[in-house]
């Protein structure tokens, strides 16, 4: 037997995967961290961090799986999008990396779309200047750290630190690559019109690899370090959204990924690279050579219930919670919840949104408002769907929901209602490290793409119709819809009070 592993430097934890050729996961490790938070806004992380917890953790599952070190064959990496690390000529980090829930660049956002123009900007890289992406971090770092950036010589993402600590090559994969928005989007590498308009020398980038191309052999000493053989390959992977995708089947068009975690994401392959003409819905590479995506990203999702549990109800398991919210009728007579408690990005890239319950009577007890939230999250999640169908986007066969929220019935229905679509769920909970451990495999000739690994390995376990319920939801949808733009204004006087 030969084996892969998966390795997910996230933003709270470094998990390393095992999984076996037929893609059954043998065991997994995790190690976690935490971020810094030196200013309001900022968010940092040191990378020996990730280091250190790749090193545990590979150590760790090879010892409770008691896996032959001789007989790992590939090692896939994926990990938390757009952080900024950036290392000098000899390989050394210069400052703590710059996160992707880091808010500190509104201003260089402004920047980048005046240096290039917003509609070029979005031509190109398929997306409008972000603060969670990487390049606004770039120009803040030129901007307020000039001694830094004199001495910068390789730019990095997360997993690509991990990976150069792993190989000693600079390398990247185009779902990260994008997610830079340094990106041409159609080409799927560096835009050298971008780099030449934000000064950023595309010597400092590393080189792209689709997903399943071999980016460098584990080095001697890395491998002294990990207890594995030397040169194993390192494969491109994926950034995490487009490796979680994988990991889930989301592969091809039409078959749509919706994960309910603290934030909410839908997530669309397609087939061309294309783009919503605003910059509304994220467009990036997929880690499928040869494939794109949409994505949006609600900030609170399955956030939002735990806020209202937490805040209302401390201590109460959620089937307690939602069991009698199962009983109000839909629409929760009349009451709206925005999901917006911590700023919003997709379909409303803006910070100072809110969250609100709208439409309160007296007749309204705690289960109507619980029902509510499910409601407003599911509502706000249709907005990326409306906003992907309006792009292009045409038959949405499936949906498969992944992530705690889940796991209740009630919502998969609701959701099932309000999107108007199947909704499924899958056999595989590892998520975006069971991806890059699939893309691994792949690379190395197990499986003959990436489509036919996720077809061998993951299946189905549970399908929700649309129901009775759902021509109530389609007409209370636009009333949803009117809210944020009725209130945009007071969020706005709110924040700048
Ligand atoms: C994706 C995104 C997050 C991070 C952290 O655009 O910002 O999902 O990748 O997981």
């Amino acid at each position: 037997m030969t084996y892969f592993i998966g390795i997910d430097t996230s933003t709270t934890a470094t998990k390393a995967l095992l999984m076996d050729a037929s893609g059954k996961v043998l065991g997994v490790a995790a190690n976690e961290y935490s971020f810094e938070t030196p200013h309001s806004l900022w968010s940092e992380q040191s990378p020996t961090l990730w280091w250190d917890a790749t090193t545990v953790s590979i150590r760790q599952v090879l010892a409770k799986t008691k896996v032959d070190p001789s007989t790992v064959k590939g090692i896939g990496l994926t990990g938390q999008m757009h952080g900024l690390v950036l290392l000098d000529e000899k390989g050394e980090v210069l400052r703590p990396s710059i996160l992707w829930n880091d808010q500190r660049t509104a201003a260089q956002c402004d920047e980048i779309r005046q240096r290039l123009g917003k509609e070029k900007l979005i031509q190109i890289t398929g997306n409008d200047a972000l603060t969670g992406f990487t390049a606004p971090k770039i120009l803040w770092v030129q901007e307020t750290e000039p001694e830094i950036w004199k001495r910068a010589r390789h730019i990095l993402l997360p997993k690509d630190y991990v990976r150069y600590k792993l190989t000693g090559e600079f390398a990247i994969d185009c779902a990260d690559g994008a997610g830079t928005i340094l990106f041409d989007l159609k080409k799927r590498t560096w835009s050298p019109e971008v780099l030449k308009a934000l000064d950023i020398p595309a010597e400092y980038l590393p080189k792209t690899f689709e997903g399943t191309e071999v980016t460098g052999g584990l080095s001697p000493a890395a491998a002294m370090e990990l207890g594995l053989p030397a040169g194993i390959p390192v494969f491109g992977g994926g950034g995490d959204q487009a490796a979680a995708a994988v990991g889930t089947g989301a592969v091809r068009a039409g078959v749509v990924s919706l994960s309910l975690g603290t934030s909410g994401v839908v997530f669309a392959t397609t087939d061309g690279a294309a783009i919503e003409p605003e910059g509304r819905l994220h467009a990036f590479c997929h880690s499928v050579p040869g494939k794109w995506h949409f994505m949006g990203v609600m900030l609170s999702a399955a956030g939002s219930l735990r806020w209202h549990r937490d805040t209302f109800a401390p201590g109460t398991n959620y089937d307690t919670l939602l069991a009698p919210a199962a009983d109000i009728q839909p629409g929760s007579d009349g009451l709206f919840f925005l999901p917006y408690l911590t700023g919003e990005r997709t379909p409303h890239p803006d910070p100072l949104a809110r969250g609100a319950f709208v439409g309160l009577t007296v007749r309204h007890s705690f289960q109507y408002l619980t029902r509510a939230v499910l409601e407003g999250v599911s509502f706000g999640l249709r907005d990326s769907f409306e906003l992907m169908k309006n792009a292009g986007l045409k038959d949405i066969a499936q949906v498969r929901v992944t992530g705690g929220g889940a796991r209740s019935p009630l919502w998969r229905q609701i959701l099932a209602d309000v999107f108007n679509a199947e909704i499924v769920t899958v056999n595989s909970e590892e998520g975006a490290a069971y991806g890059a451990a699939l893309l691994a495999a792949t690379g190395s000739g197990v499986f003959q793409s990436v489509e036919s690994a996720c077809d061998a390995t993951i299946q189905i376990t549970g399908s929700t119709k649309p129901g009775k319920d759902q021509p109530v939801y389609e007409k209370l949808y636009p009333l949803y819809r009117g809210l944020y733009p009725a209130l945009k204004p007071t969020f706005a006087k709110i924040g700048s009070n």
